[in-house]
């Protein structure tokens, strides 16, 4: 009986070329683990389930089978944790403001609070078309944005967010960069803001804010610009503020 010769070269390459083509389309896919947290996925595709409009589909990489950290859209990731440390979802922006855009309607869902590594988070102005007035982020600041405590920038500017400042937000500790502003937030500022002994900018410009400034305000010592015109604020400004050294723009008139 005749037998194969067991060494040929011939056989030997066939072999490597079936091994390679295994390894490539099997084994690989399988053994590569995906790297984005499963709390901070579940927490973005939670946050896309509260955008009920979506026109440009600026969220259709943002897809359940897929890896948060590599393939999603505005999505950045540590790469050591495979935790969310940055979204960056701006509407767009022209010289004379908000541009007609795409817009986004929906609200926050509370589920961002889980993105616990969260570093910047950007919302801004995806109202989009003002004239027109139909796309809007709307909707309260959830009070679990208060468990984002490596939180840095926070910009949720230019929507048609309502209902007061949580008083959560106290508990961001190492925010520098805070912009509200252009919405239709309501109630008084939270004294916790005092505890924000970072931040650098606070903007609350264009809202319904009403009562007083806090004194808790004069804790602030890194403050360089805050921003508060067309509120119902009233009084004055506390002259705690006088410790915040760095002081260069204060825009404020009370009413009343
Ligand atoms: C994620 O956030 C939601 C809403 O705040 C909360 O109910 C849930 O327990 C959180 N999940 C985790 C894993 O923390
Ligand atoms: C703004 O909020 C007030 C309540 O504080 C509400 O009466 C008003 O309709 C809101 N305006 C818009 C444009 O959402």
């Amino acid at each position: 009986m005749k037998t194969c010769k067991k060494n040929s070269p011939t056989y030997t390459i066939i072999l490597i070329f079936f091994v390679v083509l295994v390894s490539n389309t099997i084994l690989i896919p399988l053994l590569l683990v995906e790297s984005c947290d499963p709390i901070d996925k579940e927490a973005l595709l939670e946050f896309k389930r509260g955008i009920q409009d979506n026109w440009f589909q600026r969220l259709g990489t943002w897809v359940p089978q897929t890896d948060c950290c590599t393939t999603w859209d505005d999505v950045t990731c540590d790469p050591a944790t495979g935790r969310v440390v940055k979204i960056s979802l701006i509407g767009f922006w022209d010289e004379f403001g908000v541009d007609t855009a795409y817009g986004m309607e929906g609200t926050i869902s509370p589920f961002v609070g889980n993105l616990t590594h969260l570093q910047i988070f950007n919302l801004r102005a995806l109202a989009g078309d003002l004239h027109l007035d139909h796309n809007q982020l709307t909707g309260v600041i959830p009070t679990s944005v208060g468990k984002l405590s490596l939180l840095q920038n926070l910009f949720l500017d230019h929507n048609k967010l309502n209902g007061p400042i949580p008083s959560s937000i106290g508990r961001l500790t190492y925010l520098q960069f805070l912009n509200f502003g252009h919405n239709n937030l309501s109630g008084v500022l939270p004294y916790s803001i005092g505890k924000l002994t970072q931040i650098q900018s606070i903007v609350l410009e264009n809202n319904m804010i009403t009562g007083i400034i806090p004194k808790s305000l004069g804790n602030l010592k890194h403050l360089q610009v805050l921003e508060m015109v067309s509120n119902r604020l009233s009084g004055r400004i506390p002259k705690q503020l006088g410790n915040a050294k760095e002081l260069k723009r204060v825009c404020y008139q009370g009413i009343g």
